[in-house]
């Protein structure tokens, strides 16, 4: 087990009405001039919005407001807020929504601390060293970005996705209300959910030996996930369902893996399935349902000494009660592309729209700057057989 500092700098109000402490925690936090930052108006037509600017004009604190944040969010909104929070003297923002407002939400912190470009912290050119505070208003389970300190965002013509990491882009509060989710689609629904369960299969399937304790936490949680995805399907208002999901989303990434006794590191199904977002502009979960399973297949190959450990996978996670563990692993793959199916995500990469000459493009950009395997080495010839196995 490696060595760890477990802090978690995040503080989760979770549950109905919580908004009521948006104001209090601004202030508590420093905030008296706020950006508000949202995305493309689903806030607006659920009641969030109404429900957050109440909460600042009860407490008289000024905010100007962002809205229109793209998902897979767009470097160049990320430069809107800097300039908004720069010419007004923000100290503050509070970004509502799911995953592209939160994580542009946080560019923009760094960046509104920052004299020069915020490329060069996105693209990890300059470390960051400062960050206005914000605060987060989930309305959408899945990306984690609620707990943690990473925020994705797409830059250039290849809309290639980069991740800006540091702790210091940990909100100071994140208002969980898993009734501000019942408006989401299902689609992004179920999508959210094979994100938060990518994000617990990228850190148990790891080389790391000896980590029990999180691993064993991590079951659990993947098969909350999988218990309870299913039933948003039969009934989006299912409170604890819905409330589930979203404390699953955010334990996912909260640090309890990484940080307890796991290297932080690659994880590969998530650079492989940024790809396809930047190509297809596709939803970030759907891509990670594509390419897992055949990603587990080609590590099972390339790297045989990790089979104990899909076997464990198999056995802990879905219930597979086969007693040799090649045969275990293989059981438990199908199992996961049975479970995407019972929610709704396509199976192959041919049926999301994506066309065979595409492949090797992609696994060109997945690996432009360097491998990107964690069990076993993945370079350009390795990724472009996953993305083949995956069509
Ligand atoms: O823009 P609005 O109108 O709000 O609509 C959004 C958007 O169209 C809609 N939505 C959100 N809450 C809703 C709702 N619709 C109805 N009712 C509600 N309550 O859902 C759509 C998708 O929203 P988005 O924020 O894009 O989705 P998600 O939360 O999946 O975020 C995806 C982004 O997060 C990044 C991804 O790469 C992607 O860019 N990730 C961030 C991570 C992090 N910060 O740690 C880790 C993840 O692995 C991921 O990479
Ligand atoms: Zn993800």
């Amino acid at each position: 087990m490696e060595n760890f500092i477990f802090n978690i700098p995040t503080r989760a109000y979770f549950g109905k009405g919580q908004i009521e402490n948006l104001a209090s925690g601004i202030k508590e936090f420093g905030g008296s001039r706020v950006l508000l930052a949202y995305g493309g108006g689903s806030i607006k037509s659920n009641g969030i919005y109404q429900a957050v600017i109440d909460q600042l004009n009860g407490a008289g604190i000024f905010y100007v407001e962002l809205s229109g944040i793209k998902p897979n969010p767009p470097i160049e909104d990320v430069y809107e807020g800097i300039r908004l929070m720069k010419e007004n003297h923000l100290d503050f923002i509070v970004a509502v929504g799911g995953g592209s407002a939160l994580d542009a939400a946080k560019a923009m912190a760094a960046g509104a601390k920052y004299d020069g470009d915020v490329f060069d912290l996105i693209s990890s050119k300059v470390a960051v060293s400062d960050a206005a505070p914000l605060a987060t208003v989930l309305t959408m389970a899945g990306t984690g970005s609620e707990m943690d300190m990473g925020g994705v965002i797409t830059v250039g013509e290849n809309h290639k996705k980069y991740a800006i990491l540091h702790p210091l882009l940990n909100p100071k509060f994140s208002i969980l209300d898993p009734e501000y989710t019942y408006t989401v689609p299902e689609h992004h629904t179920m999508a959210g959910c094979s994100d938060i369960l990518s994000h617990l299969m990228e850190q148990y399937l790891r080389p790391d030996v000896g980590v029990d304790v999180p691993d064993r936490m991590n079951e659990g949680v993947m098969k909350a996930v999988l218990d309870n995805a299913p039933k948003l399907r039969h009934n989006p208002n299912n409170y604890n369902a819905r409330a589930n999901i979203m404390w699953a989303s955010s334990m996912a990434l909260a640090g309890f893996q990484f940080m307890m006794g796991k290297q932080f590191g690659a994880f590969p199904v998530h650079s492989l399935g940024h790809e396809l977002s930047s190509l297809n502009d596709m939803t970030h979960g759907i891509t990670l349902a594509l390419i897992t399973p055949a990603w587990m297949r080609f590590t099972l190959i390339s790297a045989p000494q990790y089979t104990s450990m899909f076997a464990r996978f198999a056995r802990n996670v879905f219930g597979v009660i086969e007693t040799n563990d090649a045969k275990a692993a293989l059981v438990g793959i199908e199992e996961l592309e049975s479970f995407y199916q019972s929610i709704g995500m396509p199976s192959r990469m041919r049926d999301a729209g994506v066309e065979k000459s595409q492949l090797e493009y992609l696994a060109e950009k997945a690996t432009e700057f360097g491998d990107i395997g964690t069990m076993s080495p993945i370079n350009k010839a390795q990724a472009l057989e996953i993305y083949t196995m995956a069509w």
